[in-house]
């Protein structure tokens, strides 16, 4: 319908971007569902015309209208949003008009204006990204067909050949976020990085082109919402290893602190971290994505920690445990060594939040590590014998006392002094 909308109009209409890669990849006989689908409309006779995604947005979204409309003017494109089917989930569609985007200084929001297809694919970041397809008939005059495949910098044969490529040196300092891209797509689809590519990341990390914005420019938040973005496909992806260890060796992870590097006990922390979460929370009710890069965080300095956190805008959950960290470290360091009993261990250690303590675990000596284990995986589980009901039908008055009594039994159990409720009973008495 979008086509016909656009066709009408006479304009063309694209797609293009990951859906025509991964079009391009999946087997005939294989099955693919796309939920995140890129249009672009070009082909204007009128100045007016540069608001076409909008235009046809509109159009479908009245044909559609349990789909959501949202504009990103400055951008000109539209997205229709179907929320979630069942079984099919999100569908995205974004509608662009064909843009030239101008980065006024490196690593800053582009600027944008309406121009044709070809150069729409020029501003984009890897030639597997670059390729179209046509989905509107040719107006008369015209040689190429609905259907027609536009490889305008290589794309097709860097599918074929496995690789990475970027389309213009300037790229990665343009936009450092697309380091994070590149090492997603190469790890992801099982490519290599492109060699010239390569040279050229390796180029824009040594330039310190992330932490000169960081440190020049107030416009820095988008490139860092954007680079949270990236983050977070990589780290909660299946293949976060392969990516991070690639990463660290593209150096990359400079972009989000100047020292931090993936010394082999920071990878054995982060590792043994996520091994912890798999076990303690199978159900992903934690954001392991987030507390793997709390980790990578934590391995710089105090007084840096935050400044990284907060520069990535990390929710205030995060926040709070990288700036408690510090503190809860020295304190059970400074205890937890001196503690014999289950119930020191557990008054000690309840006092702090799970994540808190897989954090600082890889932070400490084995046997603190081992007793912090212990208090996740058992004592934090154990309950007193007797609840408030068994209070009340042994004749207590409600109040404050119950609290007093339940964390008394509590602790007897913790320390096998009560086995059974009879006992628990004879305990209270
Ligand atoms: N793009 C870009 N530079 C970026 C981000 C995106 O050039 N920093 C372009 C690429 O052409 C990309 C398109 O915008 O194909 C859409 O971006 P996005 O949806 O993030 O990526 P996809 O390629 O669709 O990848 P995925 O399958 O992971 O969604």
């Amino acid at each position: 319908q979008a086509s016909n909308e656009a066709q009408s109009r006479g304009w063309h209409l694209y797609l293009v971007g990951g859906g025509v890669r991964d079009l391009l990849l999946t087997e005939a006989n294989q099955p693919l569902l796309l939920q995140d689908i890129d249009l672009v409309v070009d082909g204007f006779h009128r100045a007016t015309d540069d608001g076409a995604g909008l235009e046809l947005a509109s159009k479908i979204q009245q044909m559609y209208p349990q789909a959501r409309l949202s504009v990103h003017g400055e951008f000109q494109t539209a997205a229709l949003l179907w929320h979630k089917d069942p079984t099919l989930g999100n569908l995205w569609i974004d509608i662009a008009t064909a843009r030239t985007e101008f980065y006024p200084y490196p690593a800053a929001n582009p600027e944008v204006e309406a121009s044709s297809i070809r150069q729409d694919l020029y501003r984009r970041d890897f030639t597997i990204n670059a390729l179209a397809v046509r989905l509107t008939s040719p107006k008369k005059g015209e040689f190429s067909r609905k259907g027609d495949l536009l490889d305008f910098f290589g794309g097709l044969l860097d599918l074929r050949s496995r690789q990475i490529r970027v389309l213009h040196p300037n790229s990665f300092i343009e936009d450092p976020t697309r380091i994070y891209r590149a090492v997603r797509f190469a790890v992801r689809l099982g490519f290599t990085i492109e060699s010239q590519t390569e040279e050229y990341i390796r180029y824009a990390i040594a330039s310190g082109v992330y932490e000169r914005l960081r440190l020049e420019n107030q416009q820095a938040p988008a490139l860092t919402t954007r680079l949270r973005t990236e983050l977070k496909y990589i780290l909660q992806a299946e293949y976060w290893k392969p990516a991070l260890q690639l990463l660290a060796d593209l150096e990359a992870l400079r972009c989000l602190h100047q020292d931090l590097i993936l010394t082999n006990q920071l990878w054995w922390q982060i590792r043994c971290v996520s091994r912890w979460l798999k076990i303690i929370d199978p159900e992903n009710n934690f954001d392991h994505w987030l507390i793997r890069l709390e980790v990578l965080i934590a391995h710089l300095n105090p007084s840096e920690r935050i400044k990284v956190a907060t520069n990535l805008q990390l929710p205030k959950d995060s926040l709070q445990r990288l700036k408690k960290l510090e503190q809860i470290e020295t304190e059970v360091i400074e205890k937890l060594p001196h503690y014999q009993r289950k119930s020191e261990i557990y008054l000690l250690l309840r006092q702090y939040k799970y994540v808190s303590l897989i954090l600082l675990s890889v932070r400490t000596s084995k046997s603190i590590r081992r007793t912090i284990w212990q208090y996740l995986t058992r004592l934090a589980k154990v309950e007193p014998l007797l609840n408030g009901n068994d209070l009340k039908n042994l004749g207590y008055q409600p109040g404050p006392i119950y609290k007093q009594i339940l964390d008394n039994l509590l602790i007897a159990t913790l320390d096998g002094k009560i086995h059974s409720y009879t006992e628990a009973e004879a305990f209270i008495q």
